[in-house]
């Protein structure tokens, strides 16, 4: 499992080895975004390895897929606007990492899963993306995303490699980095710092809580269909500021946080998937945003354990370059 040590990775590699019993290599380069400590109740369990090291360094995957039935690939930089202001890590790790993926699991004939996302679709106004619709990337990121994704169907299609690609929505849960939109308001209100909107605040996403998006991808790794992608979509679609509005009201703070800042170049305003691939397979959703948003902000508020060390690190840093002022 590549990118393990990540936030969805780490749901994903928990379920597999407690629900599953399955015996999990996992493979990261340990950037910012990815922490042992999001698998530190793992260290030491049976039938689980961790190896330190990058899947664009042919040395590092074979030392880690030695061994194993099948590859998931989570392993990617994951923000948008940090793709923005410097692209070329997110070209190394979603391409040269996923060709390189792609290769040694082609020599040892393996079955291969590409963890993607629904931005490789792009923005629509009205109505949902399904699997066929044209890949239509806006950012450096998404791009990057959609790349990869037409790598691993060349490799299905010119190899019969066994591969499987699951396009999520945006995902919100425990142990995600707080340069996303859902941690970094929960942590700002909890901090009483300001809440950074980007633009009118207008723009929609599609919400698929971790555990539940863990599960479609585990789905589609034992009953996908070689050489398909899968959408799996949340149950819930929110404007951003109804996001933030719910998150003040969680924290027990009011609207005067709400600060509107400008906008994201080239953002997107609305993501949508429909499901019915995945639903066909015998997959829904279970956790509504509701419920799922309470237990997000209940364990971030419990937690300060785990990111204490991030917002005095290198985030502290990236929020100030970013946002243009300091956290508090
Ligand atoms: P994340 O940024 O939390 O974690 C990424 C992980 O990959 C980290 O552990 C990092 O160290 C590791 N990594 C990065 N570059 C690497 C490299 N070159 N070699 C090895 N490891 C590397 O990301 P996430 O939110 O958990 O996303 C995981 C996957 O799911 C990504 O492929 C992302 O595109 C996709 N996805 C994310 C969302 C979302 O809302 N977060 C939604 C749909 C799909
Ligand atoms: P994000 O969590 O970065 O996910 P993505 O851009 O991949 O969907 O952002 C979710 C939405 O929240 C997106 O429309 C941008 C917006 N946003 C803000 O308004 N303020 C912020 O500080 C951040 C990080 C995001």
């Amino acid at each position: 499992m590549c990118g393990g040590a990540g936030f969805i990775g780490s749901h994903f590699v928990r379920q597999r080895t407690r629900e599953h019993g399955d015996e999990v290599a996992v493979l990261d380069k340990l950037t910012y975004a990815g922490r042992e400590e999001n698998l530190r109740d793992l260290a030491g369990a049976p039938g689980y390895r961790f190896i330190h090291g990058a899947i664009e360094d042919p040395d590092a995957v074979a030392a880690a897929i030695d061994g194993c039935d099948a590859v998931v690939n989570f392993a990617a930089e994951t923000h948008v606007d940090r793709s923005i202001s410097g692209p070329e890590v997110f070209l190394t790790t979603q391409m040269n990492g996923t060709w390189t993926l792609l290769e040694a699991a082609r020599e040892r004939e393996l079955r291969y899963v590409q963890v993607s996302t629904d931005e490789v679709y792009g923005s629509i106004e009205e109505g949902s993306f399904t699997e066929s619709s044209p890949l239509d990337p806006s950012s450096p990121y998404s791009a990057t995303k959609a790349g990869a994704d037409l790598l691993v169907s060349s490799y299905a299609h010119t190899y019969d490699l066994e591969t499987v690609i699951c396009r999520g929505s945006n995902n919100y849960g425990p142990f995600q980095y707080p340069e996303k939109l859902i941690p970094l308001m929960v942590l700002n209100a909890l901090h009483g710092d300001a809440l950074p909107v980007y633009g009118d605040g207008m723009q929609v996403r599609n919400w698929l809580y971790v555990e539940d998006f863990a599960g479609g991808i585990g789905h589609a790794l034992a009953y996908g269909a070689p050489g398909e992608a899968y959408n799996v979509g949340g149950p819930d679609e929110c404007p951003n500021i109804d996001v933030v509005r719910r998150i003040i009201a969680l924290t027990g703070r009011d609207e005067s946080l709400i600060e509107y800042v400008t906008d994201r170049p080239g953002h997107d305003r609305r993501y949508s998937l429909g499901w019915e691939k995945i639903r066909a397979l015998g997959w829904t959703a279970q956790v509504r945003f509701e419920a799922g948003l309470e237990r997000t902000a209940a364990w971030y508020r419990d937690n300060a354990w785990w990111w204490e060390p991030i917002r005095s690190g290198e985030y502290r840093a990236y929020y100030e370059r970013h946002y243009g002022r300091a956290l508090g």
